[in-house]
């Protein structure tokens, strides 16, 4: 199975598309695109979201899209048969890593402390999400963990914004910063498609050095 940074390839910045409805995931996962976007998480927060993650595929089949907000086996089962890409998760539990273990795409588990990336290294994951980001230790907990955790790498996600990214990017063991900054729902309810293209241009670019 392919990793999760496969499937990134070299963009260093995870989009989150949060849509009412499945024309606004359209929508927006094309304002992504048109920034050169590829890969996408669509977080299952709304009643449109499966629909939105299935519409956006059928618009952009090229365009590698996730699920997020993963908390049970159940919307597990749903976003998989909705054809979900990857899978991400906000937090972790013994219950909840054990039902991930056998899944058939890239699965990347959000983690707050230590512990928990215990707990997931010990279900065999080492592609984690920092959650939320800037309240769980920022990039000195990721700069931390790479002292201890040497097979992990992190994608933080909250909090994240261009005044911050390039604190967690220019570090080994991020691959990558993921957040909602780059399609705020003011942004997307007056439909400024260009701005959300112009925001995931500046997020996307790699830090310096
Ligand atoms: C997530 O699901 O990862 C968070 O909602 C992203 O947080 P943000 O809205 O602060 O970017």
């Amino acid at each position: 199975m392919a990793s999760f940074k496969a499937l990134l390839k070299e963009q260093v910045l995870l989009p989150i598309i949060q849509a009412d409805t499945a024309e606004q995931g359209v929508a927006i996962a094309g304002a992504m695109q048109q920034a050169g976007i590829h890969l996408v998480e669509v977080v299952l927060r709304t009643e449109a979201s499966i629909a939105a993650l299935q519409a956006i595929k059928a618009a952009y089949p090229q365009m590698v899209v996730g699920a997020g907000t993963v908390t049970n086996a159940d919307i597990l089962k749903t976003a998989i048969a909705a054809g979900a890409d990857f899978i991400i998760t906000p937090a972790v539990s013994p219950n909840l890593l054990s039902q991930l273990r056998d899944c058939p795409v890239p699965v990347v588990p959000g983690v707050s402390n230590s512990a928990d990336v215990l707990l997931a290294v010990e279900h065999g994951f080492t592609e984690l999400k920092l959650f939320p980001a800037t309240l769980s230790g920022g990039a000195a907990f990721i700069k931390a963990m790479g002292a201890v955790f040497p097979q992990v790498t992190f994608c933080p996600t909250g909090g994240i914004s261009d005044k911050n990214k390039d604190e967690f990017l220019s570090l080994p063991n991020c691959v990558a910063v993921g957040g909602s900054w780059v399609a705020p729902t003011s942004w997307v309810a007056e439909a400024s498609w260009d701005k959300i293209t112009s925001a995931c241009q500046v997020a996307n670019t790699p830090a310096a050095g």
